[in-house]
């Protein structure tokens, strides 16, 4: 059986490191600050309490697993493992200085992984020996659940990296969709219009809550602004504005002024008690609510459609990686099928007239459209 080591057992890292243990690999785990160290362990018995009492779980496996589960001091005894996942702080330098401690005490074949979702996986492989071996592993939160992981590849990542990392990750039951690396990979960037547009229609006069009805009405667990609610207007800002960086101020990322004004209002969702929708629920269907799921869907569809003319992805695995990322009850393709390209196209070239200066070029139909 495969070592894993984790560095870095905050928020993601401890449930990378659960998710591997409980599929039976060996994990070292280590992180720089000796508190986390020190609590990890009982912090990861204290995460499997509940299922164990769901009797979900058998104490006996939950001890095992345990067993499994070993804290060391640091990078540079963890020798012994096959891959190793970083999750530690999202900066590049940090980063670079983990997996440079690493490539001096690992064997020559074993892989290294970053968890980062908005760095460049081939600027952290710059200055390694062998950057063949670095790919990017990007669990989703919380990692033990969800069973998506995308496995980046940048240019020069080696087919056997890539290989041993979908193995132990399929191993430990996840479903992995390879991608580019490109910024927000495949769901952190293709769902950007599912808020963006919501945004758009808010900035329009349309409600919270009928957004929101249109779209749970079309399937969608929750709508857009629920969404928003239960992660925090903040950190969906701070992604919004991330990816808008990195691909250049491009008009189809655009920071709506409706989600700044939340955020300086305070009002960031769940966690303060008041979000756009939150403590609210949804109002009825609007009369017009296929007409507003369409134009979500378009700009979905779209989206997808520029990310598979850059090529390294399929439209399956786009699918796939949005219904498992984000619960979507359909992939952009399927609503493709479901809308048909004609009113998609429609849709769209009639957004594109009459979009406002700043949201120019936000609606031009992707290549393959
Ligand atoms: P976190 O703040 O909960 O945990 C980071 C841990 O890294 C802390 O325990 C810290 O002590 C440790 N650390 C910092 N510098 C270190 C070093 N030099 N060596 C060893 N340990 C070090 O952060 P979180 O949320 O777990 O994120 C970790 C990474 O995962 C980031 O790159 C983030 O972008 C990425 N990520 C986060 C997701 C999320 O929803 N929180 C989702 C997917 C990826």
């Amino acid at each position: 059986m495969a070592t894993v080591a984790v560095i870095g057992l905050g928020t993601m890292g401890l449930g990378i490191a659960q998710t591997y243990a409980a599929a039976g690999f060996e994990v070292l785990a280590t992180d720089a600050h000796a508190p986390v160290r020190d609590t990890a362990a009982s912090r990861l018995a204290a995460a499997l309490a509940p299922r164990v009492e769901a009797g979900k779980m058998t104490p006996a496996a939950r001890d095992a697993l345990l067993s499994r589960f070993r804290v060391v001091n640091g990078p540079e005894v963890m020798g012994a493992a096959d891959l190793a996942i970083e999750a530690v702080v999202e900066r590049l330098d940090v980063k670079q200085h983990i997996f440079n401690a690493l490539e001096d005490v690992m064997r020559p074949d074993a892989v290294l992984a970053s968890n980062t979702s908005s760095l460049s996986v081939a600027r952290m492989a710059q200055g390694l020996r062998h950057p063949e071996r670095l790919i990017g592993l990007h669990f989703f939160n919380p990692a033990p659940v969800m069973k998506l992981v995308e496995l980046v590849a940048h240019p020069a990542s080696g087919p056997q990296a890539l290989h041993l990392a979908r193995q132990l990750t399929e191993a430990a039951g996840k479903t992995v969709i390879q991608c580019p690396d490109r910024p927000g990979f495949i769901v952190n960037r293709c769902a950007r219009p599912f808020y963006g547009e919501a945004l758009a229609l808010l900035e329009e006069g349309r409600s919270p809550g009928e957004i929101d009805a249109a779209m749970q009405g079309a399937g969608y667990r929750l709508g857009p602004f629920a969404l928003i609610d239960l992660v925090g207007a903040d950190i969906n800002l701070a992604a919004t504005e991330s990816l808008a960086a990195a691909m250049g101020g491009s008009p189809r990322y655009h920071v709506f002024e409706a989600l700044k004004v939340q955020v300086a209002s305070g009002n960031l969702g769940r966690k303060t008690g008041r979000g756009f929708l939150f403590p609210d629920s949804p109002g009825p269907l609007p009369d017009d609510a296929s007409s507003l799921v369409l134009r979500i869907e378009a700009t979905l569809i779209n989206e997808a459609l520029w990310l598979l003319s850059e090529g390294g992805i399929d439209e399956s695995g786009i699918d796939t990686a949005l219904k498992l990322g984000l619960n979507f009850p359909r992939g952009p393709f399927e609503m493709l099928s479901l809308h048909g390209a004609d009113s998609v196209r429609a849709t769209l070239a009639r957004l594109e007239t009459s979009a406002p200066p700043p949201l120019k070029i936000r609606y031009l139909a992707a290549p393959g459209l």
